[in-house]
């Protein structure tokens, strides 16, 4: 057991690159056990790229990143196994429509799980509870709204346990009510499954009421780290613009072509 000080997710001076592009440099963060962290940051500034590191999908040119304690493997067994414990809610759902809201649930314990059916349907019942939709089981996901579809997409991620999970823009395409079930089913969940969440989200009004700590990326680098009342409070012009939501301010536009110094 590593000692609960130790931070779950942890980066050290990483630097990204996509494309042979630098997207993200000297980035260090840390990420609590136990916390829910907002990464906040205009479309193209490298939300989405910083998550993909955490999960091995891209490898820092240079840095560090740790998970649990460790360096993310370099093996594929290991990486595999790694990722069993990081759930994923990726940028839209991604569930296949040809299958029920229960067979996506059951999709990771059948691939990486040798339970028998009955353990599994139990599962994924318990799974389905979790978000509110235990009777939903047999539909399919076109019978669905769409709050109903993310949070099947969330009960999937949450199907083998994993410790630490990761939502990329949670709240795309809901509307206010919608988006408030899903805030506070991922609050909810974060605490009674005593989890790690890191939430990727342009929404800054309904994700800094739920978090205990914010990261704002731009400029291809980490702006801010701290307390939501921190960064409210923080008199910083591009903190205030982005807060605020301002178009005029000292992030661009056009965020991408910035990214390419360094
Ligand atoms: N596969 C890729 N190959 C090359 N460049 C990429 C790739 N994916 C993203 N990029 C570039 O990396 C930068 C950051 O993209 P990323 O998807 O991480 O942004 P984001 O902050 O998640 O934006 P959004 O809020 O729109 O989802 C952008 O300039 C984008 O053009
Ligand atoms: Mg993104």
């Amino acid at each position: 057991m590593q000692a609960s000080t130790t931070p779950l997710v942890q980066l050290t001076n990483v630097r990204i690159e996509r494309g042979g592009r630098t997207i993200l440099r000297d980035v260090s963060l840390q990420v609590p056990q136990g916390s829910i962290t907002a990464v906040l940051g205009p479309s193209g500034s490298g939300k989405s790229t910083l998550l993909a590191a955490l999960t091995g999908e891209l490898r820092p040119v240079q840095g560090e990143v740790t998970l649990f304690g460790k360096p993310i493997p370099t093996g594929n067994r290991e990486l595999l196994e790694m990722r069993k414990s990081v759930g994923v809610l990726l940028q839209g759902n991604g569930l296949l429509t040809d299958l029920t809201v229960g067979e996506n649930v059951a999709l990771p314990l059948r691939a990486h799980t040798r339970l028998p059916v009955a353990v599994r349907e139990r599962l994924v019942q318990m799974k389905l509870h979790a978000v509110g939709l235990l009777s939903a089981g047999d539909a399919w996901p076109r019978e669905l709204s769409g709050g109903m579809a993310r949070r099947v997409a969330l009960a999937r991620a949450l199907a083998l346990d994993p410790p630490l999970m990761i939502y990329d823009e949670p709240l795309t395409g809901l509307d206010p009510i919608a988006s408030g079930v899903i805030m506070s089913l991922i609050q909810r969940l974060n605490h009674s499954l005593g989890l790690t969440s890191i939430i990727v989200s342009h929404h800054v009004h309904e994700t800094l009421p739920i978090c205990d700590q914010v990261i704002a990326i731009a400029n291809g680098g980490v702006v801010f780290q701290g307390s939501p009342a921190a960064l409210e409070a923080s008199q910083d012009p591009l903190l205030q613009q982005f807060l605020h939501g301002r178009p005029d301010g000292p992030i661009p536009f056009d965020a991408a072509p910035r990214a390419r110094t360094a």
